[in-house]
């Protein structure tokens, strides 16, 4: 397994919800000499600095000031969250007079099916009492806990003719037997280091406990959950640290909920990144719209690669294929904030960098999903580009994607970071 592909599985490892992702991002930047600003704090950047934000624990903005003047932002955007289910803040669930399960809610919109009959535990951020205060923790309860067993075929001979699931009776996890009634509060506790009166309340999430993999004939697939985003997050946070000073300032975006809507306080949909980019030039001395026109934004998340069994669902000739490359997305009705100058752009900074580029836009008549840009441009209107790296099973638990493609993407934003971007009525520099 190359190098980038073990760090990436083991980002995704150590990332089972968007809190543990988000912290894992902020712990690599601190380690690179990244210094966090509180959104309650002035701020005072120096020229050379290195700085990120957070919001919720789940969103993080990260940027470098140059040392020079510059002309604007070079930004890109991922997300750090992805389907599961969330556990009710009295989860217990009797059954069969014998049974206890976990009471869920859908967080999202996932295949339900590869959730079924695999190791699955719970993880998610708690606010407990400690020392006279609240105090929020992360928790991994790290091993096999539970699992949403299928129905036998013989009680159900038409389950495999197209099965509907309803969340509240097929989706809830076997946690134990009726002995299990009010042991996973003892569970949380116990990961949280507090006793269990003093957890005052939960978010947590279930997730597969299946490790990633690489596989294939010559290791072509990287399989592992929550591909779509961590490994658009991971891509462009290796390119973002890796990138030298160019003439403009680096800036790089992981929101939560992009998969509910993005319409939290920390999602694409809120004023993180326009307060930023206002604190920040308010603490530089430039004018905040001459920079903002100045900037260019590439929103990363995942795109659908041809599918080997049903090819008939991609377009005919949009159609990327796994380990060819970024993936530039188009919509004629605008989901996806392509055009023909911000394409043009990206294409170019990769041709020059020997990245390949392939081209993805949905069936005709297909409804597509939503991402990231058009929401987050909705905000901070700037040029801006959909890219993404061909995946297949896009929201299922366990997903495929290539596995050449996430370097592609690091050097990729690396070359984009870099570039001298610089869009006058004469043309375009990059
Ligand atoms: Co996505």
């Amino acid at each position: 397994m190359t190098e980038t592909n073990r760090k990436l599985l083991d980002f995704i490892d150590a990332s089972p919800t968007a809190w543990h992702a988000c912290a894992n991002l902020a712990k690599r930047l601190q380690s690179d000499g990244y210094q966090e600003l509180f959104e309650t704090d002035r701020w005072s950047l120096c020229p050379g600095g290195k700085y990120f934000a957070r919001r919720n624990g789940t969103s993080l903005i990260a940027f470098r000031i140059p040392r020079g003047d510059f002309h604007g932002f070079l930004m890109m955007a991922a997300h750090d969250d992805s389907p599961s289910f969330k556990l009710r803040a009295k989860p217990d669930a009797p059954s069969a007079g014998y049974y206890t399960r976990l009471s869920v809610e859908r967080y999202g919109s996932m295949l339900c099916a590869p959730w079924l009959d695999r190791p699955l535990s719970v993880a998610g951020r708690v606010t407990v009492r400690e020392n006279g205060k609240l105090t929020v923790k992360l928790i991994n309860i790290q091993r096999d806990l539970l699992v949403i067993p299928n129905l036998a075929i013989h009680m159900d001979r038409t389950a495999n003719d197209g099965k509907k699931y309803d969340i509240k009776t097929d989706m809830l996890p076997l946690f134990g037997s009726e002995k299990a009634a009010g042991r996973l509060e003892v569970l949380v506790a116990e990961a949280a280091g507090v006793k269990p009166e003093d957890v005052v309340s939960t978010d947590l999430y279930l997730y597969p406990r299946t490790p990633g993999v690489v596989f294939g004939a010559d290791e072509e697939f990287i399989a592992a959950p929550r591909l779509d985003d961590l490994q658009c997050a991971f891509g462009c946070m290796e390119g973002f640290l890796a990138a030298g000073e160019g003439k403009n300032a680096p800036l790089l975006c992981i929101f939560d909920n992009e998969e509910v809507g993005s319409t939290t306080k920390q999602g694409a949909n809120s004023d993180f990144l326009v307060d930023t980019l206002w604190r920040i030039c308010e603490a530089l001395g430039r004018n905040f719209y001459r920079s903002a026109a100045a900037s260019f934004m590439a929103s990363a998340d995942n795109a659908h690669a041809v599918h080997p069994n049903h090819p008939e669902f991609a377009d005919s000739q949009d159609r990327p294929r796994i380990n060819g490359g970024i993936v530039i997305k188009h919509h004629a009705n605008q989901k996806y904030t392509t055009d023909a100058v911000t394409e043009a752009v990206f294409a170019e900074i990769c041709r020059k960098a020997g990245v390949p580029v392939q081209h993805y836009s949905n069936r005709a008549d297909l409804r597509g999903g939503t991402t990231l840009g058009n929401i987050s441009t909705a905000h901070v209107s700037v040029d801006s580009v959909d890219i993404g790296l061909p995946q297949l099973a896009m929201h299922s638990c366990y997903e495929t994607a290539g596995s050449e493609d996430t370097a592609y993407l690091i050097r990729a934003a690396k070359a984009y970071y870099e570039c001298a971007y610089c869009h006058t009525a004469e043309g375009i520099e990059l």
